[in-house]
């Protein structure tokens, strides 16, 4: 597919915000418009230090919005109809403070209330000072963001205009152009396919009050359907008990054990790709006392007795004519990551497996990076260490990749 077709005739919504990357502004928005976009650009009070709205008007041939009660905007196009008339909004730069404010649902210009009143994609570009993106309170923003369904590109490293060097530039135009094309693209190549994940752990009861689970936190499993259903795919998401909030697109069926996963993931049937990233317990209780088990007096040690739970990835791997297009297990590995994962590969007889190392060392349990390995009949793909969120996008960006190709 011609990737500038893609792109072509898409109508962006600029938002550009208060920052030195503002000056950028001109330059995306004849970038986007050389590749067939047309762009209207918001304008915010911090922005308008950096650029100004005619050069602004000039290159996007089209009216600069900076006014939320503007009578004249008002009259002409309200803010309802901003995000209504557009594609996708593009936050570029997007400042430390309208990210935060993006995240409390703030509405005090014409930007934000923009951003709050729309429900097609949004997509940021950040762009501070390195500090200020490391900050936790802006990590704990854009994790908010994304999990709700924003897409963020960059910032990238570089020498910044505070004369620091480090995180926080925004991504050139040229780089935001090229990813925004990716992005209609992957959602060209999605949209219509459905999705199921799983994530989190399970839990199987041994009594009324006891359990065994294990320390799956659902992050991944989370940032793989969210970044799913951000390309457009329609996706259900079998979760495990997690802390994570429900990604914002999806649609989610709350379970404890294995085997509730199992009869929830069949009741999704037929989808197009299947990805089991949950941490399924391999063992439940042979039997679920309906009491709680007490003590006996003198006892020092007793036992448990565990039946096999059903192997759920394994299980729809050979669904026969019900088998998703793609199936993707992951394997989590303390040991011999890799060959160990390639065995996984041929035993459940899925088309790919993302490999983990889950070792201590690795921090990956609970954490928020992950370095992992694509392994395929093909070949092994080595992944650098990358933020769970971004594993999400780079593998739902393959899954598109895939899905075209075995169309083709
Ligand atoms: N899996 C599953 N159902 C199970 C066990 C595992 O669907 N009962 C899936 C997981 O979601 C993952 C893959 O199988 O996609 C591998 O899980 P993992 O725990 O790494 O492997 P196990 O098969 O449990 O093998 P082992 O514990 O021996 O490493």
């Amino acid at each position: 597919m011609d990737e500038c077709v893609v792109i072509k005739g898409k109508r962006i919504l600029l938002i550009i915000s208060g920052g030195i990357a503002a000056y950028k502004g001109p330059d995306l928005v004849r970038r986007l418009r050389e590749r067939g976009a047309s762009v209207r650009c918001v304008l915010t009070a911090g922005g308008a230090k950096f650029v100004s709205p005619l050069a602004l008007s000039t290159v996007s041939g089209d009216k600069v919005y900076q006014e939320l009660f503007s009578l004249i905007d008002e009259r002409e196009i309200g803010h309802i109809e901003l995000s209504r008339d557009a594609d996708i909004l593009v936050v570029a730069p997007a400042s430390a403070n309208i990210l935060a404010k993006m995240v409390q649902g703030q509405a005090d210009d014409i930007a934000t209330t923009a951003l709050l009143a729309t429900d097609k994609p949004v997509v940021v570009a950040p762009a501070m000072n390195i500090r200020m993106w490391e900050h936790a309170a802006t990590q704990v923003n854009v994790a908010a963001l994304r999990s709700r369904g924003v897409t963020t590109l960059g910032p990238a490293e570089g020498d910044m205009a505070c004369g620091e060097y480090g995180m926080g530039r925004m991504l050139e135009p040229v780089e935001i152009a090229d990813a925004l094309e990716a992005f209609f693209r992957d959602r060209e190549r999605l949209s219509g396919r459905r999705a199921l994940v799983t994530s989190g752990p399970t839990l199987e009861a041994i009594d009324p009050v006891r359990y065994i689970t294990n320390r799956s936190s659902g992050k991944q499993g989370h940032a793989i359907a969210s970044a799913l259903a951000q390309l457009g795919t329609e996706t259900t998401l079998v979760s495990g008990p997690t802390r994570e909030p429900d990604p914002t697109g999806v649609r989610v069926i709350h379970v404890e054990s294995a085997r509730q996963m199992l009869n929830a993931c069949e009741g999704t049937l037929p989808v197009d790709v299947a990805v089991f990233a949950a941490a399924v317990s391999d063992w439940r209780a042979a039997m679920e006392a309906s009491g709680k088990i007490k003590k006996r007096p003198g006892e020092t040690t007793t036992t448990l007795d565990l039946v096999e739970n059903p192997d759920i990835l394994a299980t729809i791997s050979s669904a026969g004519n019900r088998r998703p297009q793609l199936v993707v297990g992951f394997a989590a590995e303390t040991d011999d990551v890799i060959d160990n994962a390639a065995r996984k590969l041929e035993a459940k007889g899925c088309d790919w497996i993302v490999a983990n190392d889950i070792s201590k060392a690795a921090g990956t349990f609970g954490g928020v990076a992950n370095t992992v390995h694509l392994i395929s009949r093909d070949g092994v793909e080595n992944w650098p260490r990358l933020s769970k969120a971004t594993v999400g996008e780079r593998l739902a960006k393959r899954i598109a990749q895939r899905l075209t190709e075995a169309n083709d």
